[in-house]
């Protein structure tokens, strides 16, 4: 499974834009691709056209493991191969990426082709 992570420590310059094109390029190429919004902004979740309710899991109960995995992975209606899982304005900035990585690599790397994560 190929990991992208899009990170800058200045705001503004164009992670999300590019997590988001590069998600939909990988997944239109015909790769399943997981993406991943650890941005309490929100800004790729509401980009994919979600609006979440207050009880959806999110990101952080994937890393809490209080839902199982596949509940907080949500289709996206961009097309077949392009999922999110999303973040909201509720929950503070997970920043315990390494840990994610390796969670998702053990959990989904025989069906998911591609990460794009935006941070
Ligand atoms: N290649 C580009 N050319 C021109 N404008 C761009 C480009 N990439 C992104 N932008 C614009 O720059 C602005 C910031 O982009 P984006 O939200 O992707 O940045 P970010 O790094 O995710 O920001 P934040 O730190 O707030 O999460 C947006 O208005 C976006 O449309
Ligand atoms: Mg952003």
């Amino acid at each position: 499974m190929l990991t992208i992570t899009i990170t800058s420590l200045s705001g503004g310059q164009g992670k999300t834009t590019s997590a988001l094109f590069l998600g939909r390029l990988l997944s239109r190429a015909g790769l399943p691709t997981l993406m991943l919004d650890s941005d309490p902004q929100h800004n790729l979740t509401t980009y994919l056209g979600f609006e979440l309710e207050p009880n959806q899991p999110t990101l952080l109960e994937f890393l809490k493991k209080t839902v199982a995995p596949e509940d907080s992975i949500y289709p996206t209606d961009y097309n077949d191969n392009l999922f999110l899982i999303p973040a909201d304005d509720q929950r503070k900035r997970v920043g315990q990426i390494k840990r994610l990585i390796t969670m998702l690599g053990n959990s989904y790397s025989k069906q998911v082709k591609c990460e794009c994560m935006s941070c």
